[in-house]
């Protein structure tokens, strides 16, 4: 399945408010067909009449909810998810969370957490994981498409070997997106720029803060749209 280009950027909608998310989405206009609405505004009330505003605008919606429980429960949540209007939803990439997510997907695309970008091998060190980064990160795709996932969330640095591996068996969806001369200056440790993690075979990136926090979001959204087009023939 093609990907439209356009769609290879998701902003992620991390704002306190649901108000604010919609005033963003305004601002951002055309720069932007695919949003990424996570624990933040699920906090904050408003969350589903969100995404089905989202939608209603011929947005697509990513529910960045990272779902990780009993199997049950999990299954439970992601019937509900599945009518909500979102198109992608993520949950842990432990094998029992993903195929209880599996089972009960209908038309959404489930993506499983590897390892979150904003850890490193600290991060595993303190799960007391032998493992490094990188075999951890594969291991667990491994899992999701054993599992029946349709795509991972990984940090660009792994999605050469995730491409080389599955191929197009497996969406590689990458936030932890900074320009070069930012890194690494926030709680991602993980990070590229979008022209590397396209390059590098990941089919979506994620970019909150770096849009965000932009003098002008719209601006910033339109770059990343234009480095996009220069990587993906139209
Ligand atoms: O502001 P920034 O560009 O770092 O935002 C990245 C977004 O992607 C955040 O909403 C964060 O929750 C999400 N995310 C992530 N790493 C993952 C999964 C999701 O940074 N592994």
């Amino acid at each position: 399945m093609s990907i439209a280009r356009r769609q290879r950027l998701i902003v992620a909608l991390d704002l306190p408010t649901a108000a604010q998310a919609r005033a963003l989405v305004e601002k951002l206009g055309e720069a932007a067909c695919f949003y990424k609405v996570g624990l933040e505004l699920f906090s904050a009330g408003g969350y589903f009449e969100l995404i089905e505003w989202l939608a209603k605008r011929g947005n697509r919606v990513f529910a960045d909810l990272k779902l990780y429980d009993i199997p049950e429960t999990v299954r439970r949540a992601t019937a509900n998810l599945a009518s909500s209007g979102a198109t992608f939803l993520t949950v842990h990439g432990q094998r029992s969370v993903m195929q209880a997510a599996v089972r009960e997907k209908g038309a959404l695309k489930i993506l499983a957490v590897t390892v979150l970008t904003s850890f490193d091998a600290s991060d595993l060190a303190e799960m007391r994981s032998s493992a490094t980064v990188d075999e951890l990160v594969m291991a667990r795709a491994r899992g999701a498409v054993q599992c029946g996932c349709d795509g991972v969330i990984a940090s660009g640095m792994e999605s050469p070997k995730l491409k080389a591996e599955f191929g197009s068996k497996l969406l590689v969806v990458t936030p932890g997106i900074r320009p070069v001369e930012d890194r690494p200056s926030d709680d991602q440790k993980r990070a590229v720029d979008a022209a590397q993690a396209f390059k590098g075979g990941s089919d979506y990136i994620v970019v909150g803060r770096p849009i965000r926090n932009a003098p002008d979001p719209r601006a910033a959204a339109l770059a990343l749209q234009q480095t996009i087009a220069g990587i993906f023939p139209a």
